[in-house]
């Protein structure tokens, strides 16, 4: 009934750098930390990360690519669990963490513990070193920059102006810097309050060496 690692890395390309079968064995390991921390149910969080990101994730997408992964990834797990001979409500709990892990989608929020699990480690792997690796790699693989001047609308707003590029720095002022306040868990709010101080001491150096001030 567990999901092998092995059966799972085929389903990533292992050339993402951002959302390929390394991001997800890092997401593995730390639900699997954190489900053991709240009890949580181990077979139910192991596959949802091992499949949470299975089907068209891939950061060559972009952001519009990649729009509904989740819900293109709950329905590749449906096929796999049913083959698999799960019974019906433990697939349900496997595709609502699935459904809900998405930072860009909030329509589905996070119920159960074991969704709450996913959501917290996947959101982890943004922040820290990792976050900084995975936010400048991400922007290389879509041809965006990696610092721009934000406008004032959109350090207002969140909106860019037209033909304002979605840098890097963007991404870390619309998403990241507020992801540690999303976290369910004690002890993934405890990891993402030190690797958010990582991760926003990088941006605000960057920021600073560009803006010339460093
Ligand atoms: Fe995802
Ligand atoms: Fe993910």
């Amino acid at each position: 009934m567990t999901i092998d690692i092995e059966t799972a890395r085929a389903w990533y390309t292992t050339s993402d750098p951002v959302h390929g079968f390394d991001h997800v064995l890092r997401v593995y390991h730390v639900a699997e930390r954190l489900a053991l921390a709240e009890s949580a149910d181990l077979e139910i969080v192991c596959a949802a990360a091992l499949l949470h990101d299975a089907e068209g994730s891939a950061t060559s997408g972009g952001n519009e690519g990649r729009r509904s992964h989740h819900h293109e990834s709950a329905e590749f797990a449906r096929q796999v669990l049913e083959t698999e001979g799960w019974p019906e409500p433990r697939i349900e709990a496997v595709l609502h963490c699935i459904r809900a892990h998405r930072f860009r989608d909030r329509s589905e929020p996070p119920q159960t513990l074991e969704a709450k699990i996913i959501f917290d480690a996947d959101k982890l792997d943004v922040l820290g070193a990792i976050g900084v690796v995975r936010t400048v790699a991400y922007n290389v693989v879509i041809e965006a920059p990696v610092y721009v001047e934000p406008s004032e609308q959109f350090l207002k707003t969140g909106v860019e102006e037209p033909g304002e590029a979605h840098s890097s720095y963007h991404e870390f002022l619309f998403k990241l810097s507020k992801v540690k306040d999303l976290m369910h868990t004690p002890l993934a709010r405890q990891l993402a309050e030190e690797r958010h101080q990582y991760l926003a001491d990088f941006f605000t150096r960057l920021a600073a060496e560009l803006c010339g001030e460093l």
